[in-house]
This record gives structure tokens, sequence and C-alpha cells, in this order.
């Protein structure tokens, strides 16, 4: 079977600034994979590139996303095969209520499945068994989209929104930050619920602490753009005493330093 993920030398662009610069890596599947790095190395920008938001500029390097070619997809494309970013700051959309757009969402991957549309009944059945795991309070369907949400509850509405749509490679973009620890852990119930061997995880995340509860089968540290060590869960652990700077050194010695 094809890997969930597989990106191969990836290089890409914001505004004229070359921020990854040769990023290999590879998730098959039931795999959970850390992404680790210092604030400002690219961890965002290589979540974004996968999704394909706009601004980010692909130069060099190639992406297969089951057997397919990721950056010949659309951004929506990517979404409807089972493509899921949970984003570091989770955007609201005023005036749309959760339940109508997670309804419309999960629809409209089920129509490109070929699976029968649910209907509101059904869709509400399976929305409150899904927040009962997250202990969110199933009020939160009739609000609007992050409107007015603090910052924990944005974290546990996207992770909701990824335990419904149920996608093939999740990518969370630090999504611990700004959690506290029963959330934290609410959170990691959510995202170790969707550990199956058709799927694959890219946790990115500046700290160890989510990994404590989420354990990763590989660890990735970016640096200066490209991934500059693997190692099991135990990397996380080092990182974790160590702090980043001699994986920099490392990277700046390696070669960019032209
Ligand atoms: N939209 C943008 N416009 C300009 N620079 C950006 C943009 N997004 C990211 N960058 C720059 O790219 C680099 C990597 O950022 P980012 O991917 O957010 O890192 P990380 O998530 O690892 O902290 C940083 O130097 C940042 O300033
Ligand atoms: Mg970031």
């Amino acid at each position: 079977m094809a890997p969930i993920l597989k990106i191969r030398g990836l290089h890409a662009r914001v505004e004229e600034r070359e921020i990854l610069r040769g990023v290999d890596l590879e998730i098959g599947g039931g795999e959970v994979h850390a992404v680790m790095g210092p604030n400002g190395s690219g961890k965002s920008t290589l979540a974004y590139v996968l999704a394909g938001r706009d601004g980010y500029e692909v130069t060099a390097g190639e992406v297969w996303y089951q057997g397919r070619n990721l950056l010949e997809m659309a951004p929506e494309e990517r979404a409807r095969a089972g493509l899921f970013l949970a984003f570091q700051y989770p955007v609201e959309i005023p005036g749309v209520t959760n339940a109508y757009f997670l309804r419309a969402a999960l629809n409209a991957q089920r129509r490109q499945r070929g699976a029968p549309e649910l209907d509101a009944m059904e869709f509400l059945n399976l929305a409150r068994e899904k927040m009962k795991l997250l202990e969110m309070d199933p009020a939160f369907l009739n609000r609007p989209v992050n409107e007015g949400f603090s910052g924990g509850e944005k974290k546990r509405n996207e992770v909701l929104q990824m335990t419904i749509l149920q996608p093939k490679l999740a990518l969370l973009d630090e999504t611990d930050s700004g959690l506290d620890i029963d959330a934290l852990k609410i959170v990691s119930r959510g995202v170790n619920a969707l550990r199956a061997p058709d799927r694959g995880v890219l946790l990115v995340t500046h700290y160890q602490r989510l990994l404590n509860f989420i354990v990763p089968d590989r660890v990735h540290v970016l640096a200066g753009g490209r991934i500059v060590r693997s190692g099991g869960k135990e990397l996380a652990h080092e990182l974790e005493e160590r702090g980043y700077g001699w994986l920099e050194d490392g990277a700046v010695a390696g070669g960019r330093r032209a």
C-alpha cells in the first residue's frame, strides 16, 4: 500500500523568502509523526503547503498523498480527499453555525466517496456522540464557528471537526498551545481515537508536553527549513532537556551558510 504521505526534497517560498529548503518525510498508515523545532523554523509553513494555502509557493520537490500527486490537487480537493489541517490560530466564521459548517463539510466528503449524505437528525446524533468524547457542551453546535470561543475552546472545536470528518491525514499545528492540562488530555483522547491503519497523523509542536499524551512513532526536528534529525519518541525527551541549539548549529554547519 502507498504511504499516506511522502514528501521528497520539498522547497517552498513565502513572500519571496525560501522557508522550506529540502524537506523529506514519509508517513505510513497507522503512524503518528511529530514535527518539532524552534520558532520560525518553518513548521506552520510545512503544514500550510500541504493544505495548499494561498501564498505558499512550492519551488521544488514532490508530495505524494496516498499515491496521488498532492501538489496538483486544489486545496478543496485535498480536503475532500481526507486531508485535514487543524490551524494554530483557528478562524472564526461569523453567521455560520458550527452544526451547519460541519454537516456541509462532512457531506461534501461523503458525496466524494459516493456515500449517502446525512440529514440534520443523523448528523446531530453523530455530532453529539463525538462531543461526549471531547467533553464539549452540545450548545457549541448552535454557535457561529469559533466566534467568541476561548483559545482552548477553539482548539477543542478543531479536534471535534477532525473526529467528525475522520481524515486520512490529520495535520495538527500547535494544537497544544493555550490548553490547560485537562483540555490537553481531552484533545489527546480525540487524536488517539483517530489512530487507524489507513490514517496518518502529523503533529506540529514546539513542546514535548503533548507527546506525553499522544505517543508518536517518529519525531522529526525541523531547523533551517530542513529535517535535521529524526528519531523515536525518546528524541522528544532529549529535545526537552537540551533544547534545539545543538541541532540548529548542525543545520548551519551542514551547508546553508554559503
Ligand atoms: N505569511 C508570511 N509572510 C511572511 N513571512 C512569513 C509568512 N509566514 C511565515 N513567514 C516566515 O517564515 C518563517 C517560518 O515561519 P513558520 O512556518 O510560521 O515557523 P514555525 O511554525 O516553525 O514557527 C518565519 O521566518 C516567518 O516569519
Ligand atoms: Mg507555527
